[in-house]
């Protein structure tokens, strides 16, 4: 007999006809010679329940039959008089294919994600991260059907690369060679050319500059992959390795890409929405997130806040004034600290917020510097800034702080270098990338979402180490 998935079975109307379903024990519970166990097999996030009477089976199989056993299940279908599920299974045949004893670890219900996290490679078979695996896997469905749909391509950058795209510096190296015996000149500099790629290579922390040369080139294309950043940062929002996509856009200005970053996350909303909603039901509880559905509608409804940085830090220092207390400062030219994008996300405007124009001093060199006006520049809608300022364009949301990184690209070749030669950067790995600039340049922007912290947003989990399969953090490559 072929098997069915659980969550086709449930589907099933045809009472009384043979099926055979295979998964993991949920529970077993029995009275009066009546066993009933809940099976799930990873398909849908409900159980099928299995009901069976202990005179029909051998003493010894019943027994292996606990929390955590896989079991192969034959029986007939039948409509099921027990509230809350349409059909059940009148076991006839049971074999357990992977017994359970009482050391696995998931046994008990309700355990602490932190425990959870110790056992990242058993916590997949829980109900919390079955949920979370399946809207995740969704919403690599529904990012790959929204750049289809509107014509992007799908394109891939390399891993391993020799630029560094944020000119941050953390970057995980890439060598072959032996890290004991490294081979230096004359200043202590170690020399590349015996190893493999011939000079230092590390692996990316953004498509973003070969990601430009497909759109330079396609016109609108996208990333999805894996990003690597070694940033000591121990925080529920960051990862050494994550996923990020990136779109970039050819012939886009800075309210287009404002439009696109909202429509497209306001997509993958409604395709979590129509697409999840048993593993959403499950995740909106009190344990967990009991808003949860409400607050991803609530998004869909809102007309997102277009907000120079500039404006920003007015609201900020007004409601200093007003006795609002921060724990870092938060002068024009400062990077915002979390609490400052909470407070205008959460509190002031009680939306999402497309942060805009930021100081060209606390972002990427990459990005389209807007008109100076004497020390200081001109940006969205006329708004004056008391210095130069770039078309930075990121997404804040409540509670979980910058979703989206993304600006206009800077297309002039003269004003590119001339950043580039302020910031001391060496170009030596960056000429290919000026080339789109020294041929054929063209306006074109572009962002990056951090996958997981799409994710955490939609499933209502609090740290991002719980939406990934296997987390990458400071001092932790388990599994
Ligand atoms: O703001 P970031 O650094 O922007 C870039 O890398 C640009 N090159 C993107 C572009 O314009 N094509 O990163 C983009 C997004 C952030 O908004 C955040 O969502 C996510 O990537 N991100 C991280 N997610 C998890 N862990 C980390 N350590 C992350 N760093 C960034
Ligand atoms: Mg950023």
């Amino acid at each position: 007999m072929q098997r069915t998935k659980v969550i086709d079975a449930l589907k099933r109307t045809d009472y009384g006809s043979d099926i055979l379903v295979e998964g993991w024990v949920r529970s077993k519970r029995g009275s009066k010679g009546i066993f009933f166990i809940a099976l799930n097999d990873g398909s849908t996030i409900k159980n099928i329940q299995i009901v069976g009477e202990d005179q029909n089976f051998d003493e010894a199989t019943v027994k292996l039959i606990t929390t955590g056993a896989c079991i192969s299940v034959e029986g007939k279908l039948v409509e099921s008089p027990a509230a809350g599920q349409a059909v059940e299974i009148q076991a006839t045949k049971i074999e357990v294919l992977g017994a359970c004893d009482a050391t696995y670890p998931m046994q008990k219900k309700g355990q602490s994600f932190e425990y959870m996290r110790q056992h990242a490679h058993m916590r997949l078979r829980t109900n919390t991260f079955g949920a979370v695996m399946r809207i995740r896997h969704n919403m690599a469905m529904a990012i790959h059907t929204y750049f289809h749909e509107h014509g992007f391509f799908y394109f891939h950058t390399p891993l391993i690369t020799a630029s560094d795209c944020e000119g941050a510096g953390n970057m995980f190296q890439v060598t072959t060679k032996n890290l004991y015996d490294l081979k230096k000149d004359e200043q202590g500099k170690i020399i590349y050319d015996d190893d493999f790629f011939g000079e230092q290579t590390s692996l990316t922390v953004s498509g973003q500059l070969e990601g430009e040369l497909g759109a330079t080139a396609l016109g609108a294309i996208y990333t999805f992959g894996p990003t690597f950043r070694a940033e000591n940062s121990n925080t529920p929002r960051h990862l050494a390795e994550f996923w990020m996509i990136e779109p970039e856009i050819a012939f886009m200005d800075q309210e287009e890409l404002m439009d696109l970053e909202e429509d497209f996350i306001k997509y993958c909303v409604r395709w979590a929405l129509d697409n999840c909603k048993d593993d959403l039901e499950f995740l909106n509880n009190p344990r967990l997130d009991p808003h949860l559905i409400e607050r991803l509608e609530g998004v869909l409804k809102e007309t997102f806040v277009r907000l120079p940085y500039t404006e920003g830090i007015n609201i900020l220092q007004e409601a200093i004034k007003n006795g609002k207390k921060f724990e870092f400062p938060c002068n024009w030219g400062d990077d915002l600290a979390s609490e400052h994008e909470r407070y205008l996300v959460e509190e002031h405007f009680k939306k999402p917020v497309i942060m805009t124009d930021y100081p060209t001093a606390i972002k990427s060199f990459y990005m389209k510097q807007n008109a100076p006006q004497g020390e200081g520049s001109v940006g969205y809608k006329g708004c004056v800034a008391p210095g130069p300022t770039m078309q930075g364009t990121d997404v804040l949301f409540p509670a979980i702080g910058e979703i989206i990184g993304g600006s206009v690209r800077e297309e002039s070749l003269e004003k590119l270098q001339g950043e580039i030669s302020r910031r001391h950067m060496d170009t030596t790995h960056l000429e290919w990338y000026l080339d789109t600039r020294r041929w054929g340049s063209c306006p074109h922007a572009g962002f990056g979402l951090g996958f997981e912290r799409l994710i955490l947003f939609v499933t209502g989990m609090q740290n991002i180490r719980d939406v990934i399969p296997f987390p990458r953090t400071p001092k932790n490559a388990a599994f």
